[in-house]
């Protein structure tokens, strides 16, 4: 998309780089971003969020986990989490990473921990959201979605990238299932190459409003998840246009990020959801919103050297 998000995410995955900044924990300047290590600080901060007229999305952090030990450990930590969640007052939803659950073992795999979760988080009015990863996973994401629709768990929605080349393709497929699946539309956070990915900003806006034009005429509900205050004023002239009820359309954000517009936002009436990440297995997620904007770089490296 641009050098410096791409640097950003090259020198990322560079090991002792990871290793030190595990060290320094969430002082390195992750804690703007993130509730806390525990379940209680993303717990507090959902309550915090639904007290405000927003409502939480809370997430387990943890990614591209490669042994059924860990999956089975993380599904554990997620069950802990709908159960906290169903507390909160108000619309609550979880997101849960694919790869979280084991789909870099086998789909299968995946699935066998996302069905119980599915059903619990049913039983407590939970809604679950699978984040899309990077896009070798979009085809067994995108199957495990409709597998679980076929099987009745219908408040599961995931996540289109409009960086994408292949998204329109895939909406064209989601539009067509009866009920057409709740989706949160983001612009993309990994590192993609040009064989599969825009790589100018440009194209990715404009992909990203002729996928929003696309979902709102679609039926389902459409989370408009950005920060781009283009893309939410684009949503919301489109949506009243098209006269489509306000519950069609919820705009997400994440924690930490223009808490102002959040809340003119929420004066101006709309249902806002504030993806919340809390738990130990920070470094991924941090480093993806160190590459969305070059002053999140430079408060860390204040950070380092006050
Ligand atoms: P853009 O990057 O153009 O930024 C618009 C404005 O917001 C700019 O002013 C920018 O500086 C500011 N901004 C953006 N990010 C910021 C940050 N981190 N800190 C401070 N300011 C920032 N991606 C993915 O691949 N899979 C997923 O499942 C999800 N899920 C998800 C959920 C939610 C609720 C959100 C908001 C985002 C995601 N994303 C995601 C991330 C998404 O793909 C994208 O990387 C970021 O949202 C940044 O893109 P924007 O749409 O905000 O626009």
């Amino acid at each position: 998309m641009s050098s410096y998000r791409d640097l950003v995410l090259a020198v990322a995955q560079w090991t002792p780089l990871e290793r030190f900044a595990r060290r320094r924990g969430l002082r390195l300047g992750a804690a703007r971003f993130v509730a806390g290590e525990h379940l209680r600080d993303g717990v507090r901060v959902a309550h915090e969020i639904a007290a405000a007229g927003k409502y939480p999305i809370l997430d387990l952090l943890g990614e591209f986990i490669d042994t059924p030990e860990r999956a089975e450990s993380m599904a554990d930590g997620i069950r802990a989490a709908i159960d906290a969640l169903a507390e909160v007052t108000g619309p609550r939803m979880l997101s849960i990473k694919p790869t979280q659950v084991g789909l870099g073992i086998g789909r299968q795999v995946a699935l066998d921990h996302l069905r119980p979760l599915a059903a619990l988080a049913a039983r407590l009015d939970v809604r679950i959201a699978l984040d899309m990863e990077d896009h070798p996973r979009v085809d067994d994401t995108l199957a495990i979605l409709e597998e679980l629709h076929d099987e009745g768990h219908t408040h599961v929605s995931t996540v289109l990238q409009s960086y994408l080349y292949r998204t329109s393709d895939d909406l064209d497929r989601l539009l067509a299932r009866t009920p057409v699946p709740e989706l949160r539309l983001v612009k993309g956070a990994y590192k993609e190459p040009a064989s599969v990915a825009y790589a100018d900003k440009a194209d990715v806006d404009k992909s990203y409003r002729t996928l929003l034009e696309r979902m709102l005429g679609g039926g389902g509900i459409v989370h408009v998840a950005s920060h781009d205050e283009a893309m939410i004023d684009a949503a919301r002239t489109q949506r009243d246009a098209l006269g489509l009820p306000r519950e069609r359309v919820t705009f997400q954000l994440l924690y930490g990020v223009k808490p102002r517009l959040q809340a003119d936002l929420v004066r101006d009436g709309e249902a806002v959801g504030v993806y919340t990440p809390f738990g130990e297995d920070w470094y991924g997620y941090f480093t993806r919103r160190l590459a969305e904007r070059p002053a999140n770089l430079a408060f860390v490296l204040r950070g380092l050297l006050g």
